[in-house]
Parts: C-alpha cells; structure tokens; sequence
C-alpha cells in the first residue's frame, strides 16, 4: 500500500481486503484516527483490523470514552462523536493513551477533537456512495 491511498469499494468484502493491506502497515503505538459521516464504515473499518489480532468484540465505545481490547497488539479505541468537551478527555488522561507506544490507538470522529491528534498519525477518510460502496481514502502524516 502506498499512501496517500485512496479506492472505492463496492462490498463489505472488498473494505476488509483494503483493510488487510493497510494492516500491513501498521506498528504498535500508532494512531489512526478515523473520519466520515454516521454509517460510512469506521466502526467495520475497526473490527476488522481487530480480528486480524485475535479481537472479536471489538465495538464503539457508548458507555465509556475508551474501550480497551488485548490482542496480539494490545489496541484503544475511542469515539469522540459524544464527547462535548476537551476536558472530558484530559480527563482520562487521553495523552496517556495517546502516546502510549505497545498499543494501536482507533480514533472515530478524530476531526470533532483535533487538539489530541499527535502529528504523526494515520488519516482515514469513509465517504457514504450507496448502500454497499464506499470511498476509502487513507493518508500518513509523519
Ligand atoms: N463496502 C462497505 N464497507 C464497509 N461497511 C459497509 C459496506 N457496505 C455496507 N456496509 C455497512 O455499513 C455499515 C457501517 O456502519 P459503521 O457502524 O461501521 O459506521 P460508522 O462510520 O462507524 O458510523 P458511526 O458514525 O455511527 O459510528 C455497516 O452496517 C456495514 O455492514
Ligand atoms: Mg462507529
């Protein structure tokens, strides 16, 4: 894969292969924050890297702010789409878990807090085309 990377797919199947060869370029203590309109894939995008590290009840998080997963890798995954206020996450602690350098970090609606966002990240872009395709766009900022 090489960035940016950008693709439309017509199927749940052919997202999953998208995500298998960006899985290819992920290490430990990266973040990758996720955005695009309600539906477009971000939470599917999610749980399906995370099968690929033994994860299979990876889900957003709607009661917490963080939800924890101990994979092969162990990953976060967030979800700022209800936070309201930046010091919601500080305080958690967010930078503790940003910067936490063994763990995969998963930021849905990255855009609504791009305070906590480290230069360095990975930027996916979900974009809504009909009920079974989808435009992945996948871009690294170093
Ligand atoms: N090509 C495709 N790629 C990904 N998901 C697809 C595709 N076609 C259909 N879908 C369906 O679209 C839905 C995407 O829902 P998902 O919860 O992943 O969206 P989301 O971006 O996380 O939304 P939200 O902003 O509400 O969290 C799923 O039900 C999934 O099965
Ligand atoms: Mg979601």
């Amino acid at each position: 894969m090489e960035f940016p990377f950008s693709i439309i797919v017509n199927s749940e199947t052919e997202t999953a292969k998208v995500v298998k060869l960006f899985f290819n370029e992920v290490n430990p203590g990266n973040v990758i924050a996720l955005n695009g309109n309600l539906g477009s894939g971000k939470t599917f995008f999610i749980k399906k890297f995370c099968q690929m590290l033994g994860i299979n009840d990876a889900d957003s998080p709607t009661f917490s702010i963080i939800n924890e997963y101990a994979g092969d890798v162990p990953v976060y995954h967030f979800d700022f789409y209800r936070i309201n206020r930046l010091e919601e996450l500080y305080d958690i602690g967010i930078d503790e878990y940003i910067y936490n350098s063994e763990a995969i970090k998963f930021i849905e609606w990255a855009e609504l807090m791009p305070e906590v966002l480290p230069s360095k990240h990975f930027e996916i872009k979900l974009e809504f085309i009909n009920n079974s395709s989808r435009k992945i766009s996948i871009m690294k900022h170093d």
